[in-house]
């Protein structure tokens, strides 16, 4: 069985400079986002003139890419210091949820023209074995095996589209706001082995109980059926349920194709195999601090645990992504070491704006530390390379190698306007937004009394439709 993971990438290579391949890939870029799709693209450039090169990202986001990225022939990614290689840039690029990322120019000898290539044959002196069209300009003898394509953006996007895409397209769910929803965060406990000061119980309440395994396994076949391909799954504390790892093969075989994990990494070592074995490749790491005295007064924990799963993970190859909530007075003078911290031992970093739920009267205005100012400095430290494609999109900022994304949610409506999933609570019910109690959809309960699979996709576009946005 295939774990998909990334979205496919296809590189579009030609031997010679000039052959029009930036003005190709933009007709493409233009063609497939019409179409509705998500793409993202990469500049790998010989070029020694950063900004003649850079000025094809630029025309890239113009013919409607989510984001593009530049990636020099030394393996650099933009005018970092630090080596990236082309996996580096599909990782980066593809934190805008790209339904395809395309790269343009790795330069190889003996192809006449210009090539897709399949992306697991992507990398550094490729020779090119997975070519899987030419384009054709001019008169040139076709090569026996392969599809030809004529110049021409529309004929080759309609390639592409059928080769790779067209399996992936679904009726997805758009709410009143236009908000595509791609995918669920379900919380599967409220038991968790911390008590993080911060914690905001994923919005819940007082949750009524746990839901059974073929519930939540009956969820997401219903979420599958409408169209949504992520799920990430959270607590409490997830590594918590024994049935987790089933739960991860479960979510593949439905056709999920980005199965997530937020874990406080106590129980990660242990845990870590069962969970790769079953297909996880990526998850989130809570670490507010990575000075043990303040982990432990942090969250009653022992940062040790987490510093050992982090490793097992890592060594399997699962993609680590740190969360640190950054809080005045506690952590906000740290964040450098957490930044070093992250990029030795894990794969991306996502500073976090504390927000008020759930929290101890009077905690938030102590606590809350704006990040406004750290993102500028982030910003002036970065070599940045993934830049927004279009509105609402946050910025990856890439800091000696190491992605760093900030996320500010409170009082921030471009935040709820690029806002793509929808929550289940640990007690089964749909919860259209983390800030709201009081829009709430009761799934479990629909289950427990015997509604059928139409009825639960009903319940579904019924909290699609109230959704709305909580700052606008
Ligand atoms: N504010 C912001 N993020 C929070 N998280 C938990 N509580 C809060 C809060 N009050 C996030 C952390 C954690 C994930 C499970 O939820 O990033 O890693």
């Amino acid at each position: 069985m295939m774990w998909m993971q990334q979205p496919p990438a296809l590189a579009i290579v030609s031997f010679h400079s000039g052959e029009g391949k930036t003005t190709l890939l933009e007709g493409i870029i233009r063609e497939l986002t019409g179409k509705g799709y998500r793409v993202c693209a990469i500049k790998h450039s010989a070029h020694n003139e950063v900004q003649d090169a850079s000025k094809d990202t630029w025309k890239y986001r113009e013919a409607g890419a989510a984001a593009s990225a530049l990636l020099q022939s030394s393996g650099y990614l933009e005018v970092c210091s630090q080596g990236a290689d082309l996996h580096t840039a599909i990782n980066v690029v593809s934190c805008f949820n790209p339904d395809i990322v395309i790269c343009e120019g790795f330069k190889d000898s003996g192809l006449p023209k210009i090539a897709i290539v399949e992306p697991s044959d992507l990398g550094p002196g490729s020779r090119l074995r997975g070519v899987v069209a030419l384009v054709l300009k001019g008169d040139v003898a076709p090569v026996g095996g392969v599809d030809c394509l004529p110049f021409d953006p529309s004929v080759v996007a309609a390639f592409i589209e059928s080769r790779f895409l067209e399996s992936r397209r679904r009726a997805t769910m758009i709410d009143r706001y236009g908000r595509r929803i791609l995918g669920i965060r379900m919380s599967l406990t409220q038991r968790c082995n911390l008590n993080c000061v911060y914690c905001h119980h994923e919005g819940e309440g007082s949750p009524s109980g746990e839901m059974y395994t073929d519930e939540i396994l009956r969820i997401l076949r219903v979420a599958r059926d409408l169209g949504m391909r992520r799920v990430k799954f959270t607590g409490g504390e997830p590594l918590l349920r024994k049935d987790l790892g089933g739960i991860i093969a479960y979510s593949y075989a439905l056709g999920f194709e980005d199965v997530g994990v937020t874990t406080n990494g106590q129980l990660l070592r242990e845990r870590a195999l069962e969970l790769y074995e079953a297909g996880l490749r990526r998850l989130n790491l809570s670490v507010p601090s990575v000075d043990p005295n303040v982990y432990r007064s942090i969250t009653g924990g022992e940062l040790r645990n987490v510093v050992d799963g982090l490793e097992s993970a890592r060594r399997l190859g699962i993609h680590v992504k740190i969360n640190t909530v950054v809080m005045r007075g506690i952590n906000d003078s740290s964040i450098g070491n957490i930044i070093e911290f992250a990029r030795t031992r894990s794969s991306q970093l996502q500073l976090i704006e504390l927000e008020d739920l759930h929290l101890d009267k009077g905690f938030f205005e102590k606590y809350h530390f704006d990040l406004t100012q750290t993102e500028e400095t982030i910003s002036r430290a970065s070599d940045s390379v993934v830049e927004r494609g279009e509105m609402n999109r946050r910025r990856v900022y890439l800091v000696k190698g190491l992605p760093i994304e900030i996320v500010r949610p409170v009082s921030n409506p471009s935040f709820c306007a690029g806002c793509t999933r929808i929550r289940i609570t640990s007690d089964g019910k749909i919860k259209p937004c983390l800030m709201r109690d009081d829009l709430l959809f009761d799934l479990l309960g629909g289950i427990r009394s015997g509604l059928t699979d139409d009825q639960l996709k009903d319940l579904f576009m019924s909290a699609v439709s109230a959704r709305e946005p909580f700052y606008r």
